[in-house]
């Protein structure tokens, strides 16, 4: 089973490596499908590799990977211990913002990570992977604030994007608040998969947290 999702993982990982679906893929140095424990139980979804990732084949190994880094050793995570990876795996050329197109190309990419990983955690960092579980979602509005699905039970986290605080320091206590709850967010997650009930040991990781229908949030 270990060696399944692994050897799955690397087909996907062969299968971006020769994707022509969009024309992302013209001009990059290197795929960047993503990297980290493939049995993790949180994923960061940021947007698309920039020069550094494009060169290494990794995804944020730049400034907002460091910044990353530093905020997942926060809650006592190495990066290998999650799993990173963005919504489109070419870098889009001058660090342009990724096209609905490009997005939609890539999606079966990333669901298949996904299904495969079965994270209790979902991290968007930025508003375009937070569109895929929260298509009319502000940013500004709702990071910080996770929201629980059912079948499988998994909770859906948006954060900002790491390159939004480096640029806007303001950001910067929010952000960390932010992940500090990862750790109490994947507690509750495993605590609803299994079985028990939980309204019945005080308040959930968010007053806000609601279950959705996993049909409702495959939106994007
Ligand atoms: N920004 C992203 O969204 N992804 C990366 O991999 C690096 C920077």
């Amino acid at each position: 089973m270990t060696d399944d999702r692994v050897a799955a993982l690397k087909k996907i990982a062969d299968e971006i490596a020769a994707c022509t679906r969009c024309p992302l893929y013209n001009g990059t140095t290197h795929p960047v499908p993503g990297a980290g424990d493939p049995f993790a139980e949180i994923i960061f979804i940021g947007e698309g590799p920039g020069y550094y990732e494009d060169q290494q084949g990794l995804p944020f190994v730049g400034r907002s990977g460091d910044y990353l880094t530093y905020l997942l050793k926060l809650i006592d995570l190495e990066r290998e211990q999650v799993f990173i990876t963005n919504v489109v795996k070419h870098r889009p050329p001058n660090n342009r913002d990724p096209q609905p197109d490009e997005i939609i190309a890539c999606k079966g990419y990333l669901d298949d990570q996904i299904a495969l990983i079965q994270p209790a955690v979902i991290a968007t960092l930025g508003r375009f992977s937070m569109a895929r579980y929260f298509p009319d979602g502000k940013i500004s509005q709702i990071h910080g604030q996770p929201k629980y699905a059912s079948e499988p039970v998994i909770a859906y986290y948006p954060l900002f994007h790491p390159a939004a605080v480096l640029r806007n320091p303001n950001l910067r206590r929010t952000m960390e608040e932010d992940i500090h709850r990862l750790p109490e967010i994947v507690a509750e997650v495993k605590k609803r998969r299994s079985g028990s009930n939980p309204g019945s040991s005080g308040k959930p990781a968010s007053s806000k947290d609601d279950d959705l229908p996993m049909q409702q949030l495959k939106l994007f």
